[in-house]
């Protein structure tokens, strides 16, 4: 080993309490779990710790919608997420809650030493209010129409059609997304953290290399457009910590989130008699990393070590941030079935081959990467069991029936041992720059060259021939020992596997320095198969089942925006109007003729729609919840009559009518088979 030991601690991003862990989050626990392992194999010292992100609205509503106290749906979530981590080998040391002893102490404690440092200002501010609920409205939970364009049915915070940014209560015809009714202005008061006093830190911070070329570019776009105060309080009801001194008042989820990485780590300290502060003051000499998405960047990368320096505390040594999965080349769909949860994988798939095709894909960027499926099992086939596994089913046969396990004394090829070896610092370099791709692109050249070596030595043949047992056995054992270097070099994205082969081979140090020492002159166990083919329909049979699964349709936090307020699940139904104006509506039938992507457009989709009489242009926000080629062809319904409005990208003659929340969830009507396009829907 080159470096001398290092104290690393490695963190990644808190699921939010209220929903199942999916694919896409796997993308992150995965890509930090194989970095953790590979640290770890070059003895290094490596904590990595993680906590559910308990607090916040839509986790206090949810409870109140099953009717049971946050406390108890946490508790519930946590055990599922903990199983769910386990069974895809997420090595945690720690995993703890944000709704902890730990971290209300040190949510206090960071937040007085920014208050009395004079970074908390206070003020009051307009806020919608929900009076049938009696509680203050997240801009999310407000519907209405757009003040710039009119589109309807838009967030509070921005519009999906025009793109506009605006406060709540500048929607026209506002209504609670929670029981339906018109919100009110109401003054309250609340706490901000003055972000802007840390610019000239923050600027220092993130130009001294410890973030990705990027991230970086975003964060000048950030500080050009002015940092602004950061609202941290929220009024009660709300789920969360209560402010110190200030009765009512709540931390908003956001401000002790992060604080948990520490509280978790705290946690483990105090399990494992370790020094918090060691770890944790500004000159401590241990490093620590945030393994987190894009979508949640600014978060980490300029609030996060403001209040840490603000505080006093050791910043981040880097954040890390990865793209988002998406599936067969699309986002998520719960319509599709490709929006999958870890359990419903567990149920049918090995979690080290979602391991590996991860790995297989994942750089050291933010692209967004993609879980083809039919890529998925050709890549896990041939390359794990066709290449790699391959190589010590074809030896051990061998090795275990002529030789009864015993291997030879001597390689007959020790320079292809140690080219082996030698490659191994390449490998470990790409490890360590999360070029995890490159890493498993050189583990199987190995690989093709170990069965290559095999196929050249041909030891079936040898072993028909008389007097030549001494060669079989040491041709067979040189393919195990190359074997067990690709183990080594697989371990940190295949850490059952590893653990197996080693099993097998007798041999339990898979640290990366054992590498060079040859696997010869002990026995073998007998093999056993360590990996088996993926077959197509096992993987038909999961998208079918992750389709049944969420059938339900209860919203649940995607992860796409990070807000932690995403729309709530029920709908509340309008006010009654009489015959004469529903009759007012012409809806047609309307088939789908040209769908296609609008640029610089992150929601819409351009559609050609064909009413019998005549062709219309539509712009849907449909974009997050379909392709454009799985509509082409397809009818729907359309509102025929509705003024064109005049958009960004062109104008919109009508609207599709869809069912949903929206996002994902989103779904378009369709007639019965036997409707034809301009059908009047009576
Ligand atoms: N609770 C916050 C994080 C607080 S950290 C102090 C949160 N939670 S989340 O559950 O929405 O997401 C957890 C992590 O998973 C985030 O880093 C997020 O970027 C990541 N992902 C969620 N969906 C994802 C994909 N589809 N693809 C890749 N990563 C994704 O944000
Ligand atoms: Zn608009």
């Amino acid at each position: 080993m080159t470096d001398t030991s290092r104290k690393i601690l490695v963190t990644s991003a808190l699921p939010y309490a209220n929903g199942p862990i999916h694919l896409g989050h796997l993308v992150e626990y995965i890509q930090t779990d194989i970095w953790v392992r590979f640290q770890r194999a070059r003895g290094h010292e490596v904590v990595y710790v993680c906590a559910d992100d308990a607090h916040g609205t839509p986790i206090m509503l949810k409870a109140r919608a099953e009717g049971i106290e946050p406390e108890t749906l946490i508790e519930r979530v946590r055990e599922e997420h903990e199983a769910d981590f386990a069974e895809f080998h997420i090595g945690f040391d720690h995993y703890h809650s944000t709704h902890s002893a730990e971290n209300r102490e040190l949510a206090g404690e960071i937040y007085r030493a920014l208050r009395d440092a004079g970074h908390i200002a206070t003020r009051t501010i307009d806020q919608a209010y929900d009076p049938e609920a009696g509680m203050f409205l997240p801009d999310r939970f407000v519907k209405g129409r757009c003040p710039k364009c009119g589109a309807e049915e838009q967030y509070g915070d921005s519009c999906e059609a025009c793109g506009a940014t605006y406060s709540p209560m500048e929607l026209q015809e506002p209504v609670s997304a929670i029981s339906g009714v018109t919100p009110e202005s109401r003054e309250s008061e609340h706490f901000f953290f003055r972000l802007a006093d840390f610019e000239a830190f923050l600027r220092e911070w993130t130009g001294s290399g410890r973030l990705q070329d990027a991230i970086r570019n975003k964060l000048e776009e950030w500080f050009e457009a002015g940092l602004s105060d950061w609202d941290i309080s929220r009024d009660e009801p709300y789920f969360g910590f209560e402010i110190p001194e200030a009765p009512g008042k709540y931390f908003y989820v956001w401000l002790d989130a992060p604080i948990g990485y520490m509280a978790s780590f705290r946690a483990w300290a105090r399990e494992h008699g370790e020094d918090f502060d060691a770890w944790w003051r500004p000159d401590s000499d241990a490093e620590l990393y945030h393994f987190i998405g894009k979508d949640i960047a600014y978060f980490h990368t300029l609030f996060w070590p403001a209040m840490l320096h603000g505080a006093g505390y050791r910043t981040p040594s880097a954040v890390f941030c990865h793209g988002f999965l998406t599936v067969n080349g699309a986002k998520m769909s719960k319509s599709r079935g490709t929006f999958i949860r870890a359990r419903d994988y567990l149920d049918h798939l090995n979690p080290e081959a979602l391991r590996y095709y991860l790995a297989a894909k994942l750089g050291a960027g933010v692209d967004d990467l993609d879980l083809n499926f039919d890529d998925f099992i050709q890549r896990v086939n041939s390359d794990l069991v066709g290449k790699v596994v391959n190589i010590a089913s074809r030896c051990a046969g061998f090795i275990t029936k002529r030789f009864d396990g015993q291997l030879a004394a001597e390689l007959p090829r020790p320079d292809l041992h140690q080219a082996f070896v030698d490659e191994g610092e390449a490998i470990a370099a790409a490890y360590e720059n999360r070029e995890f791709a490159q890493a498993m692109r050189r583990i199987m050249a190995l690989a093709d060259q170990a069965n290559q070596y095999i196929d050249e030595a041909r030891p079936w043949v040898l072993a028909k021939e008389p007097g030549r047992e001494a060669e079989v056995q040491a041709i067979n054992t040189q393919g195990l020992d190359l074997f067990r270097i690709l183990i080594i070099y697989l371990a940190p994205v295949l850490p059952k596997l590893a653990n197996e082969a080693a099993a097998f081979l007798r041999e339990d140090d898979l640290s990366w320095t054992a590498r060079a020492r040859p696997l010869t002159g002990g026995r073998i166990e007998r093999f056993k198969p360590l990996m088996t083919r993926i077959e197509g329909s096992t993987v038909e049979g999961l998208l079918e089942a992750s389709k049944a699964s969420l059938g339900g349709g209860e919203a649940e936090a995607s992860g796409a925006t990070g807000d932690a307020e995403p729309d709530p699940a029920v709908d509340p139904i309008a006010d009654t109007i009489d015959f004469d104006t529903f009759a007012r509506v012409d809806l047609r039938v309307a088939r789908i003729e040209v769908a296609e992507h609008v640029e610089g457009a992150d929601k819409l989709l351009r559609l050609e729609l064909n009413i019998g009489s005549e062709r219309r242009q539509v712009f849907a926000g449909i974009k997050s919840a379909y392709a454009p080629e799985d509509l082409v062809g397809r009818h729907t319904v359309m509102v025929a009559n509705l003024a064109p409005r005049k958009m960004r990208f062109g104008v919109s003659e009508g609207m599709v009518l869809a069912a949903g929340p929206g996002g994902e969830e989103l779904w378009i009507l369709s007639p019965d088979d036997g409707a034809r396009p301009g059908m009047r829907i009576k």
